[in-house]
Order: structure tokens, then sequence, then C-alpha cells
């Protein structure tokens, strides 16, 4: 078998690196004597003109060094201040500088000089996401011809969005170079397509094949999911200590997010705020935990979002609360996951409403964490990638906080049968798509590509 070498701008470093990535990918780099490649983290003074090695895990895992300059272009720049909000629908939050695109364009081509000494010609080479767009462009300028393939983790963008960029054409030239574009849903292969007939030049041939500037690659939809056999143990088993205690009884509706602005969380807040102030009689019988790790704090656009749902939580407690009832618990750190698993299986009410998604993980997660025999119920924005596939969650439109509101009434007053039949509905397409089938299914279509 040849060798799979993942490229993606994380490295998961440790011992015994988890996460649903990781595992996914570990039986495919453990069978091919595979190799990992990404960023080691913190940014250094001077960079290593070679990968650094890292022992330990079941497969190889090498880093490469960025300067703070190059950090700042390339993942707090281009990455995160240009794709991340073009990607999201946020074209207002786009921070375009000259300088942040050169940044791109120089870590993909160091990356792939970094990469290139250690490349065998059967390789197999799967990038991941969008910080590395370019990087198939930059390996075939140095005559890497072995199979290359990209997954974008994140949402692609419609023409008028895709239009936003100072050149558009360039996205779809560093596209081009890939045998295969992977996408999270129908709606991203869609858009992808239109961007690139308005932008670009795209004639679609025959079994997910088309010609992009003159180049033959494939493009589908592969959607994410979990490691769900270990998910379910970790909250079959989760401690009990930890579990949240209400002093009223009432039952827990959970958000778990990063402090994203693309995942709607202020919105969420209102949609309470309104559901509180129109249904007296569910007071003290629920209480909504938000976690929300912070994210990208050097970004620009990430640093009002704290004082906000701060702001709103603050507001809405001293509305509404009473000696014995907080309606809205603010933890703004990552927890450990078989604590979160525990929390999850105890929510009557997962709260899933990003304003856009590539997937969303925290809603298979919700899933895969219930007691079979007494549900919760997943709210399910209609702007996640999961929603293609999660149709018997209660889909929502995020936007509207009345239509919020209203659905987290009825599933407040949802039959367990009601609940019962979905969950088994939902469980089945967790279970059956792991993060496993993914990769999987998308290797085979590289090899074929
Ligand atoms: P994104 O990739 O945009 O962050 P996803 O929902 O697809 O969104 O994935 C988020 C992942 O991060 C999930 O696996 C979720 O469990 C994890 N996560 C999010 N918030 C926390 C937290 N506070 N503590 C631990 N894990 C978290
Ligand atoms: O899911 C999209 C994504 O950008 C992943 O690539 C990334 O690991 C995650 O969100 C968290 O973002 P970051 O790596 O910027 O902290």
């Amino acid at each position: 078998m040849s060798r799979l070498v993942v490229v993606s701008n994380r490295l998961p470093l440790g011992d015994n690196p988890s996460g649903g990535l990781v595992v996914a990918l570990q039986d495919a780099l453990r069978s091919s004597g595979g190799l990992w490649v990404g960023f080691a983290g913190e940014p250094v003074e001077s960079p290593e003109d070679e990968l650094a090695w890292h022992p330990g895990a079941a497969f190889q895992r090498a880093s490469f060094d960025l300067t703070q300059e190059d950090y700042e272009a390339y993942y707090l720049g281009y990455s995160n201040s240009v794709l991340w909000p073009l990607c999201h629908g946020r074209v207002d939050l786009m921070r375009i500088l000259p300088g942040h695109v050169e940044g791109y364009r120089r870590v993909n081509e160091r990356i792939a000089k970094l990469l290139v000494p250690h490349l065998r010609p059967d390789d197999r080479i799967w990038v991941q996401d969008y910080h590395l767009f370019a990087l198939a462009f930059e390996l075939r300028k140095l005559g890497v011809e072995c199979p290359i393939g990209h997954f974008l983790h994140i949402p692609f963008p419609g023409p008028a969005d895709c239009a936003a960029l100072p050149n558009p054409g360039e996205l779809f030239d560093w596209l081009s170079h890939y045998d295969l574009l992977g996408f999270q849903a129908g709606r991203d292969l869609s858009n992808f397509t239109e961007s690139a007939r308005q932008l670009a030049e795209i004639e679609p041939l025959h079994d997910h094949r088309l010609l992009l500037q003159g180049r033959v690659l494939r493009a589908d939809v592969y959607p994410i999911g979990i490691d769900t056999a270990a998910f379910i143990e970790e909250a079959r088993t989760a401690p009990d200590e930890d579990r949240m205690r209400s002093l009223t009884g009432a039952q827990m509706m959970i958000g778990v997010d990063r402090l994203d602005y693309s995942k709607g969380i202020p919105h969420r807040f209102r949609a309470f705020q309104l559901l509180m102030e129109n249904n007296s009689d569910l007071h003290e019988k629920i209480s909504f935990l938000q976690i929300a790790p912070p994210t990208r704090e050097a970004v620009e656009a990430y640093q009002d979002i704290r004082e906000e749902t701060e702001h709103l939580a603050g507001r809405i407690n001293g509305q509404f609360a009473t000696v014995n009832w907080t309606p809205i618990r603010f933890i703004h750190r990552p927890i450990p996951r078989n604590v979160l698993a525990g929390l999850y299986r105890q929510a009557r009410i997962g709260l899933v409403t990003p304003l856009a998604d590539g997937m969303n993980l925290v809603a298979k997660e919700y899933v895969a964490a219930q007691d079979v025999s007494d549900p919760g119920v997943l709210i399910l924005s209609r702007f996640a990638g999961a929603a293609e596939t999660m149709g018997d969650a209660l889909i929502i439109n995020p936007h509207d906080p009345w239509e919020l509101a209203e659905a987290i009434a009825r599933a407040m007053r949802m039959t367990a049968n009601e609940r019962r039949r979905r969950h088994s509905a939902l469980l089945r397409d967790v279970v059956e798509h792991d993060v496993g089938w993914w990769s999987a299914t998308y290797l085979d279509a590289l090899a074929a590509a």
C-alpha cells in the first residue's frame, strides 16, 4: 500500500494524540507507515530549514516552524482574517492586506519545500483545510506528481462572496492542482461549482470529474463524522460528580462552541431571553449552560464577542434569576472530553445554532452521548453542514429568535416517544457515517482519482 502523507495547519502533538481527525487517520497512517506534517504551534525567532521530527505516535510526525511575521500574515492574517470570514458569509469582517496574501503564499511554498525531500514517488498526500489551499500548486511547481487531495472542513463561499477576494481566479488556480477536492456538504460543492463558473473556467465532465482551469480533477461531498463508538462509551462512563446539579431540578440545555462569531452565540442568548419573556411557566424549569472557550483572540474580529456574550448573559440573569435558579451559566474555557460527554448526556436540549458552519461536530457528539431510553432533543441550525444529514433534529433558522424560542419550548414539551423516534434516526446516521467511514470513503476516491 502506498504511504499516506497528511498535511494540516495544526500538528496533533502529545504522546497519545486524540481527536476525531487523528483517530480517523490513525489506521491509514499506521498501516501505510504514514507521515503527518503540521505547524508546531508557537512562532519562533529563527525557524529551522528542516522539518522537526516528533517520536511517540503510531505514525511519523514532523513539524515546521514559522516566524512571528509569517504566523501573523498566514494564520492570523490571510487564513483567519480573509478566508475564514469569507467562507462563513462575513465578507464585512474581511481585512485584506497585501502582505497577508504574500505571507500565505510564502508559507505554503515553504511547507512544500520542507516536505519535498521527504516524499516518495508513490505517496498519497492529503491536505486539510483552508490554510493550505495553495499547497498542491507549490508541490507541483517542485515536480511532485503523486496524487494530492484536499478536504475543506469549512463552507465554500458562493460567487457573490468569492468575488470579494482581491484575486478570485488565483484561488481556483490553486485548487486546480489537486486530484480530488472534498467538501462537507452538497451546498459547498454547488457553491464551488457556481463560483468557479462565474470567476474562473470550469467544465463539468462525468462521474464527479471536472475540468478546472484546464486541468481534470474530481470534486465530491464527504461529510465528516466523529469517532462515534468511542464517544458513546465516553458518555456512558462519564464521571457523575462532574454533572451539573440544579437546586430547582431544572432541565439543562447545553451549547458548546469555540467563541467564534460564526457560531451564533449572541443570537441564541437573545432567543433564550425571548423564551423567558413569553413563557413564564418555563422559569426555573430550564437552565442554559453555554461552554465557549476563547479562540483566535489576536484576530480583530474576535475581540468584542466575549464582552457581548458576557453582557447578554448578565442581563438575562439579572432579569430572570431567582434565589435558587441561574438561567444562563457561561463558561469561557475548554473542559475535559469525558466531562463534556457527561454534560451532553445530562442535557435535555443540545443547542447547535451556527450562522454558518462546515459540518459542526458538536451536533454529532450530542446525539452520540444520549441515553437511548431517555434521549434529549437536538436543535440544529439549517446553516450547519450537519443539517443535510440530520433532518430529524429540530431544524431552525438561527437569525429568527422567535423560531428558535419556539423550538426550545417545543423541545421542553416533547413526549418521550417523539424524542426516542427522532434520536434513533439521528443516531443511526452518526453511527453509520462515523469518522472512519469518512476517511475510508475519501481515501478510496483519492486512489480512484
Ligand atoms: P469547529 O471545528 O468550528 O470548532 P466543531 O463543532 O466541528 O466546530 O468542532 C468543535 C470541537 O471542539 C468538538 O469536538 C467539541 O467537542 C470541541 N470543543 C468545543 N468547545 C469545547 C470545550 N469548551 N471544551 C472541550 N472541547 C470543546
Ligand atoms: O474546523 C475548522 C477549524 O479551523 C479547524 O481547522 C481547526 O482545527 C479548528 O477550526 C480550530 O481553529 P484553530 O486551529 O484556528 O484554533
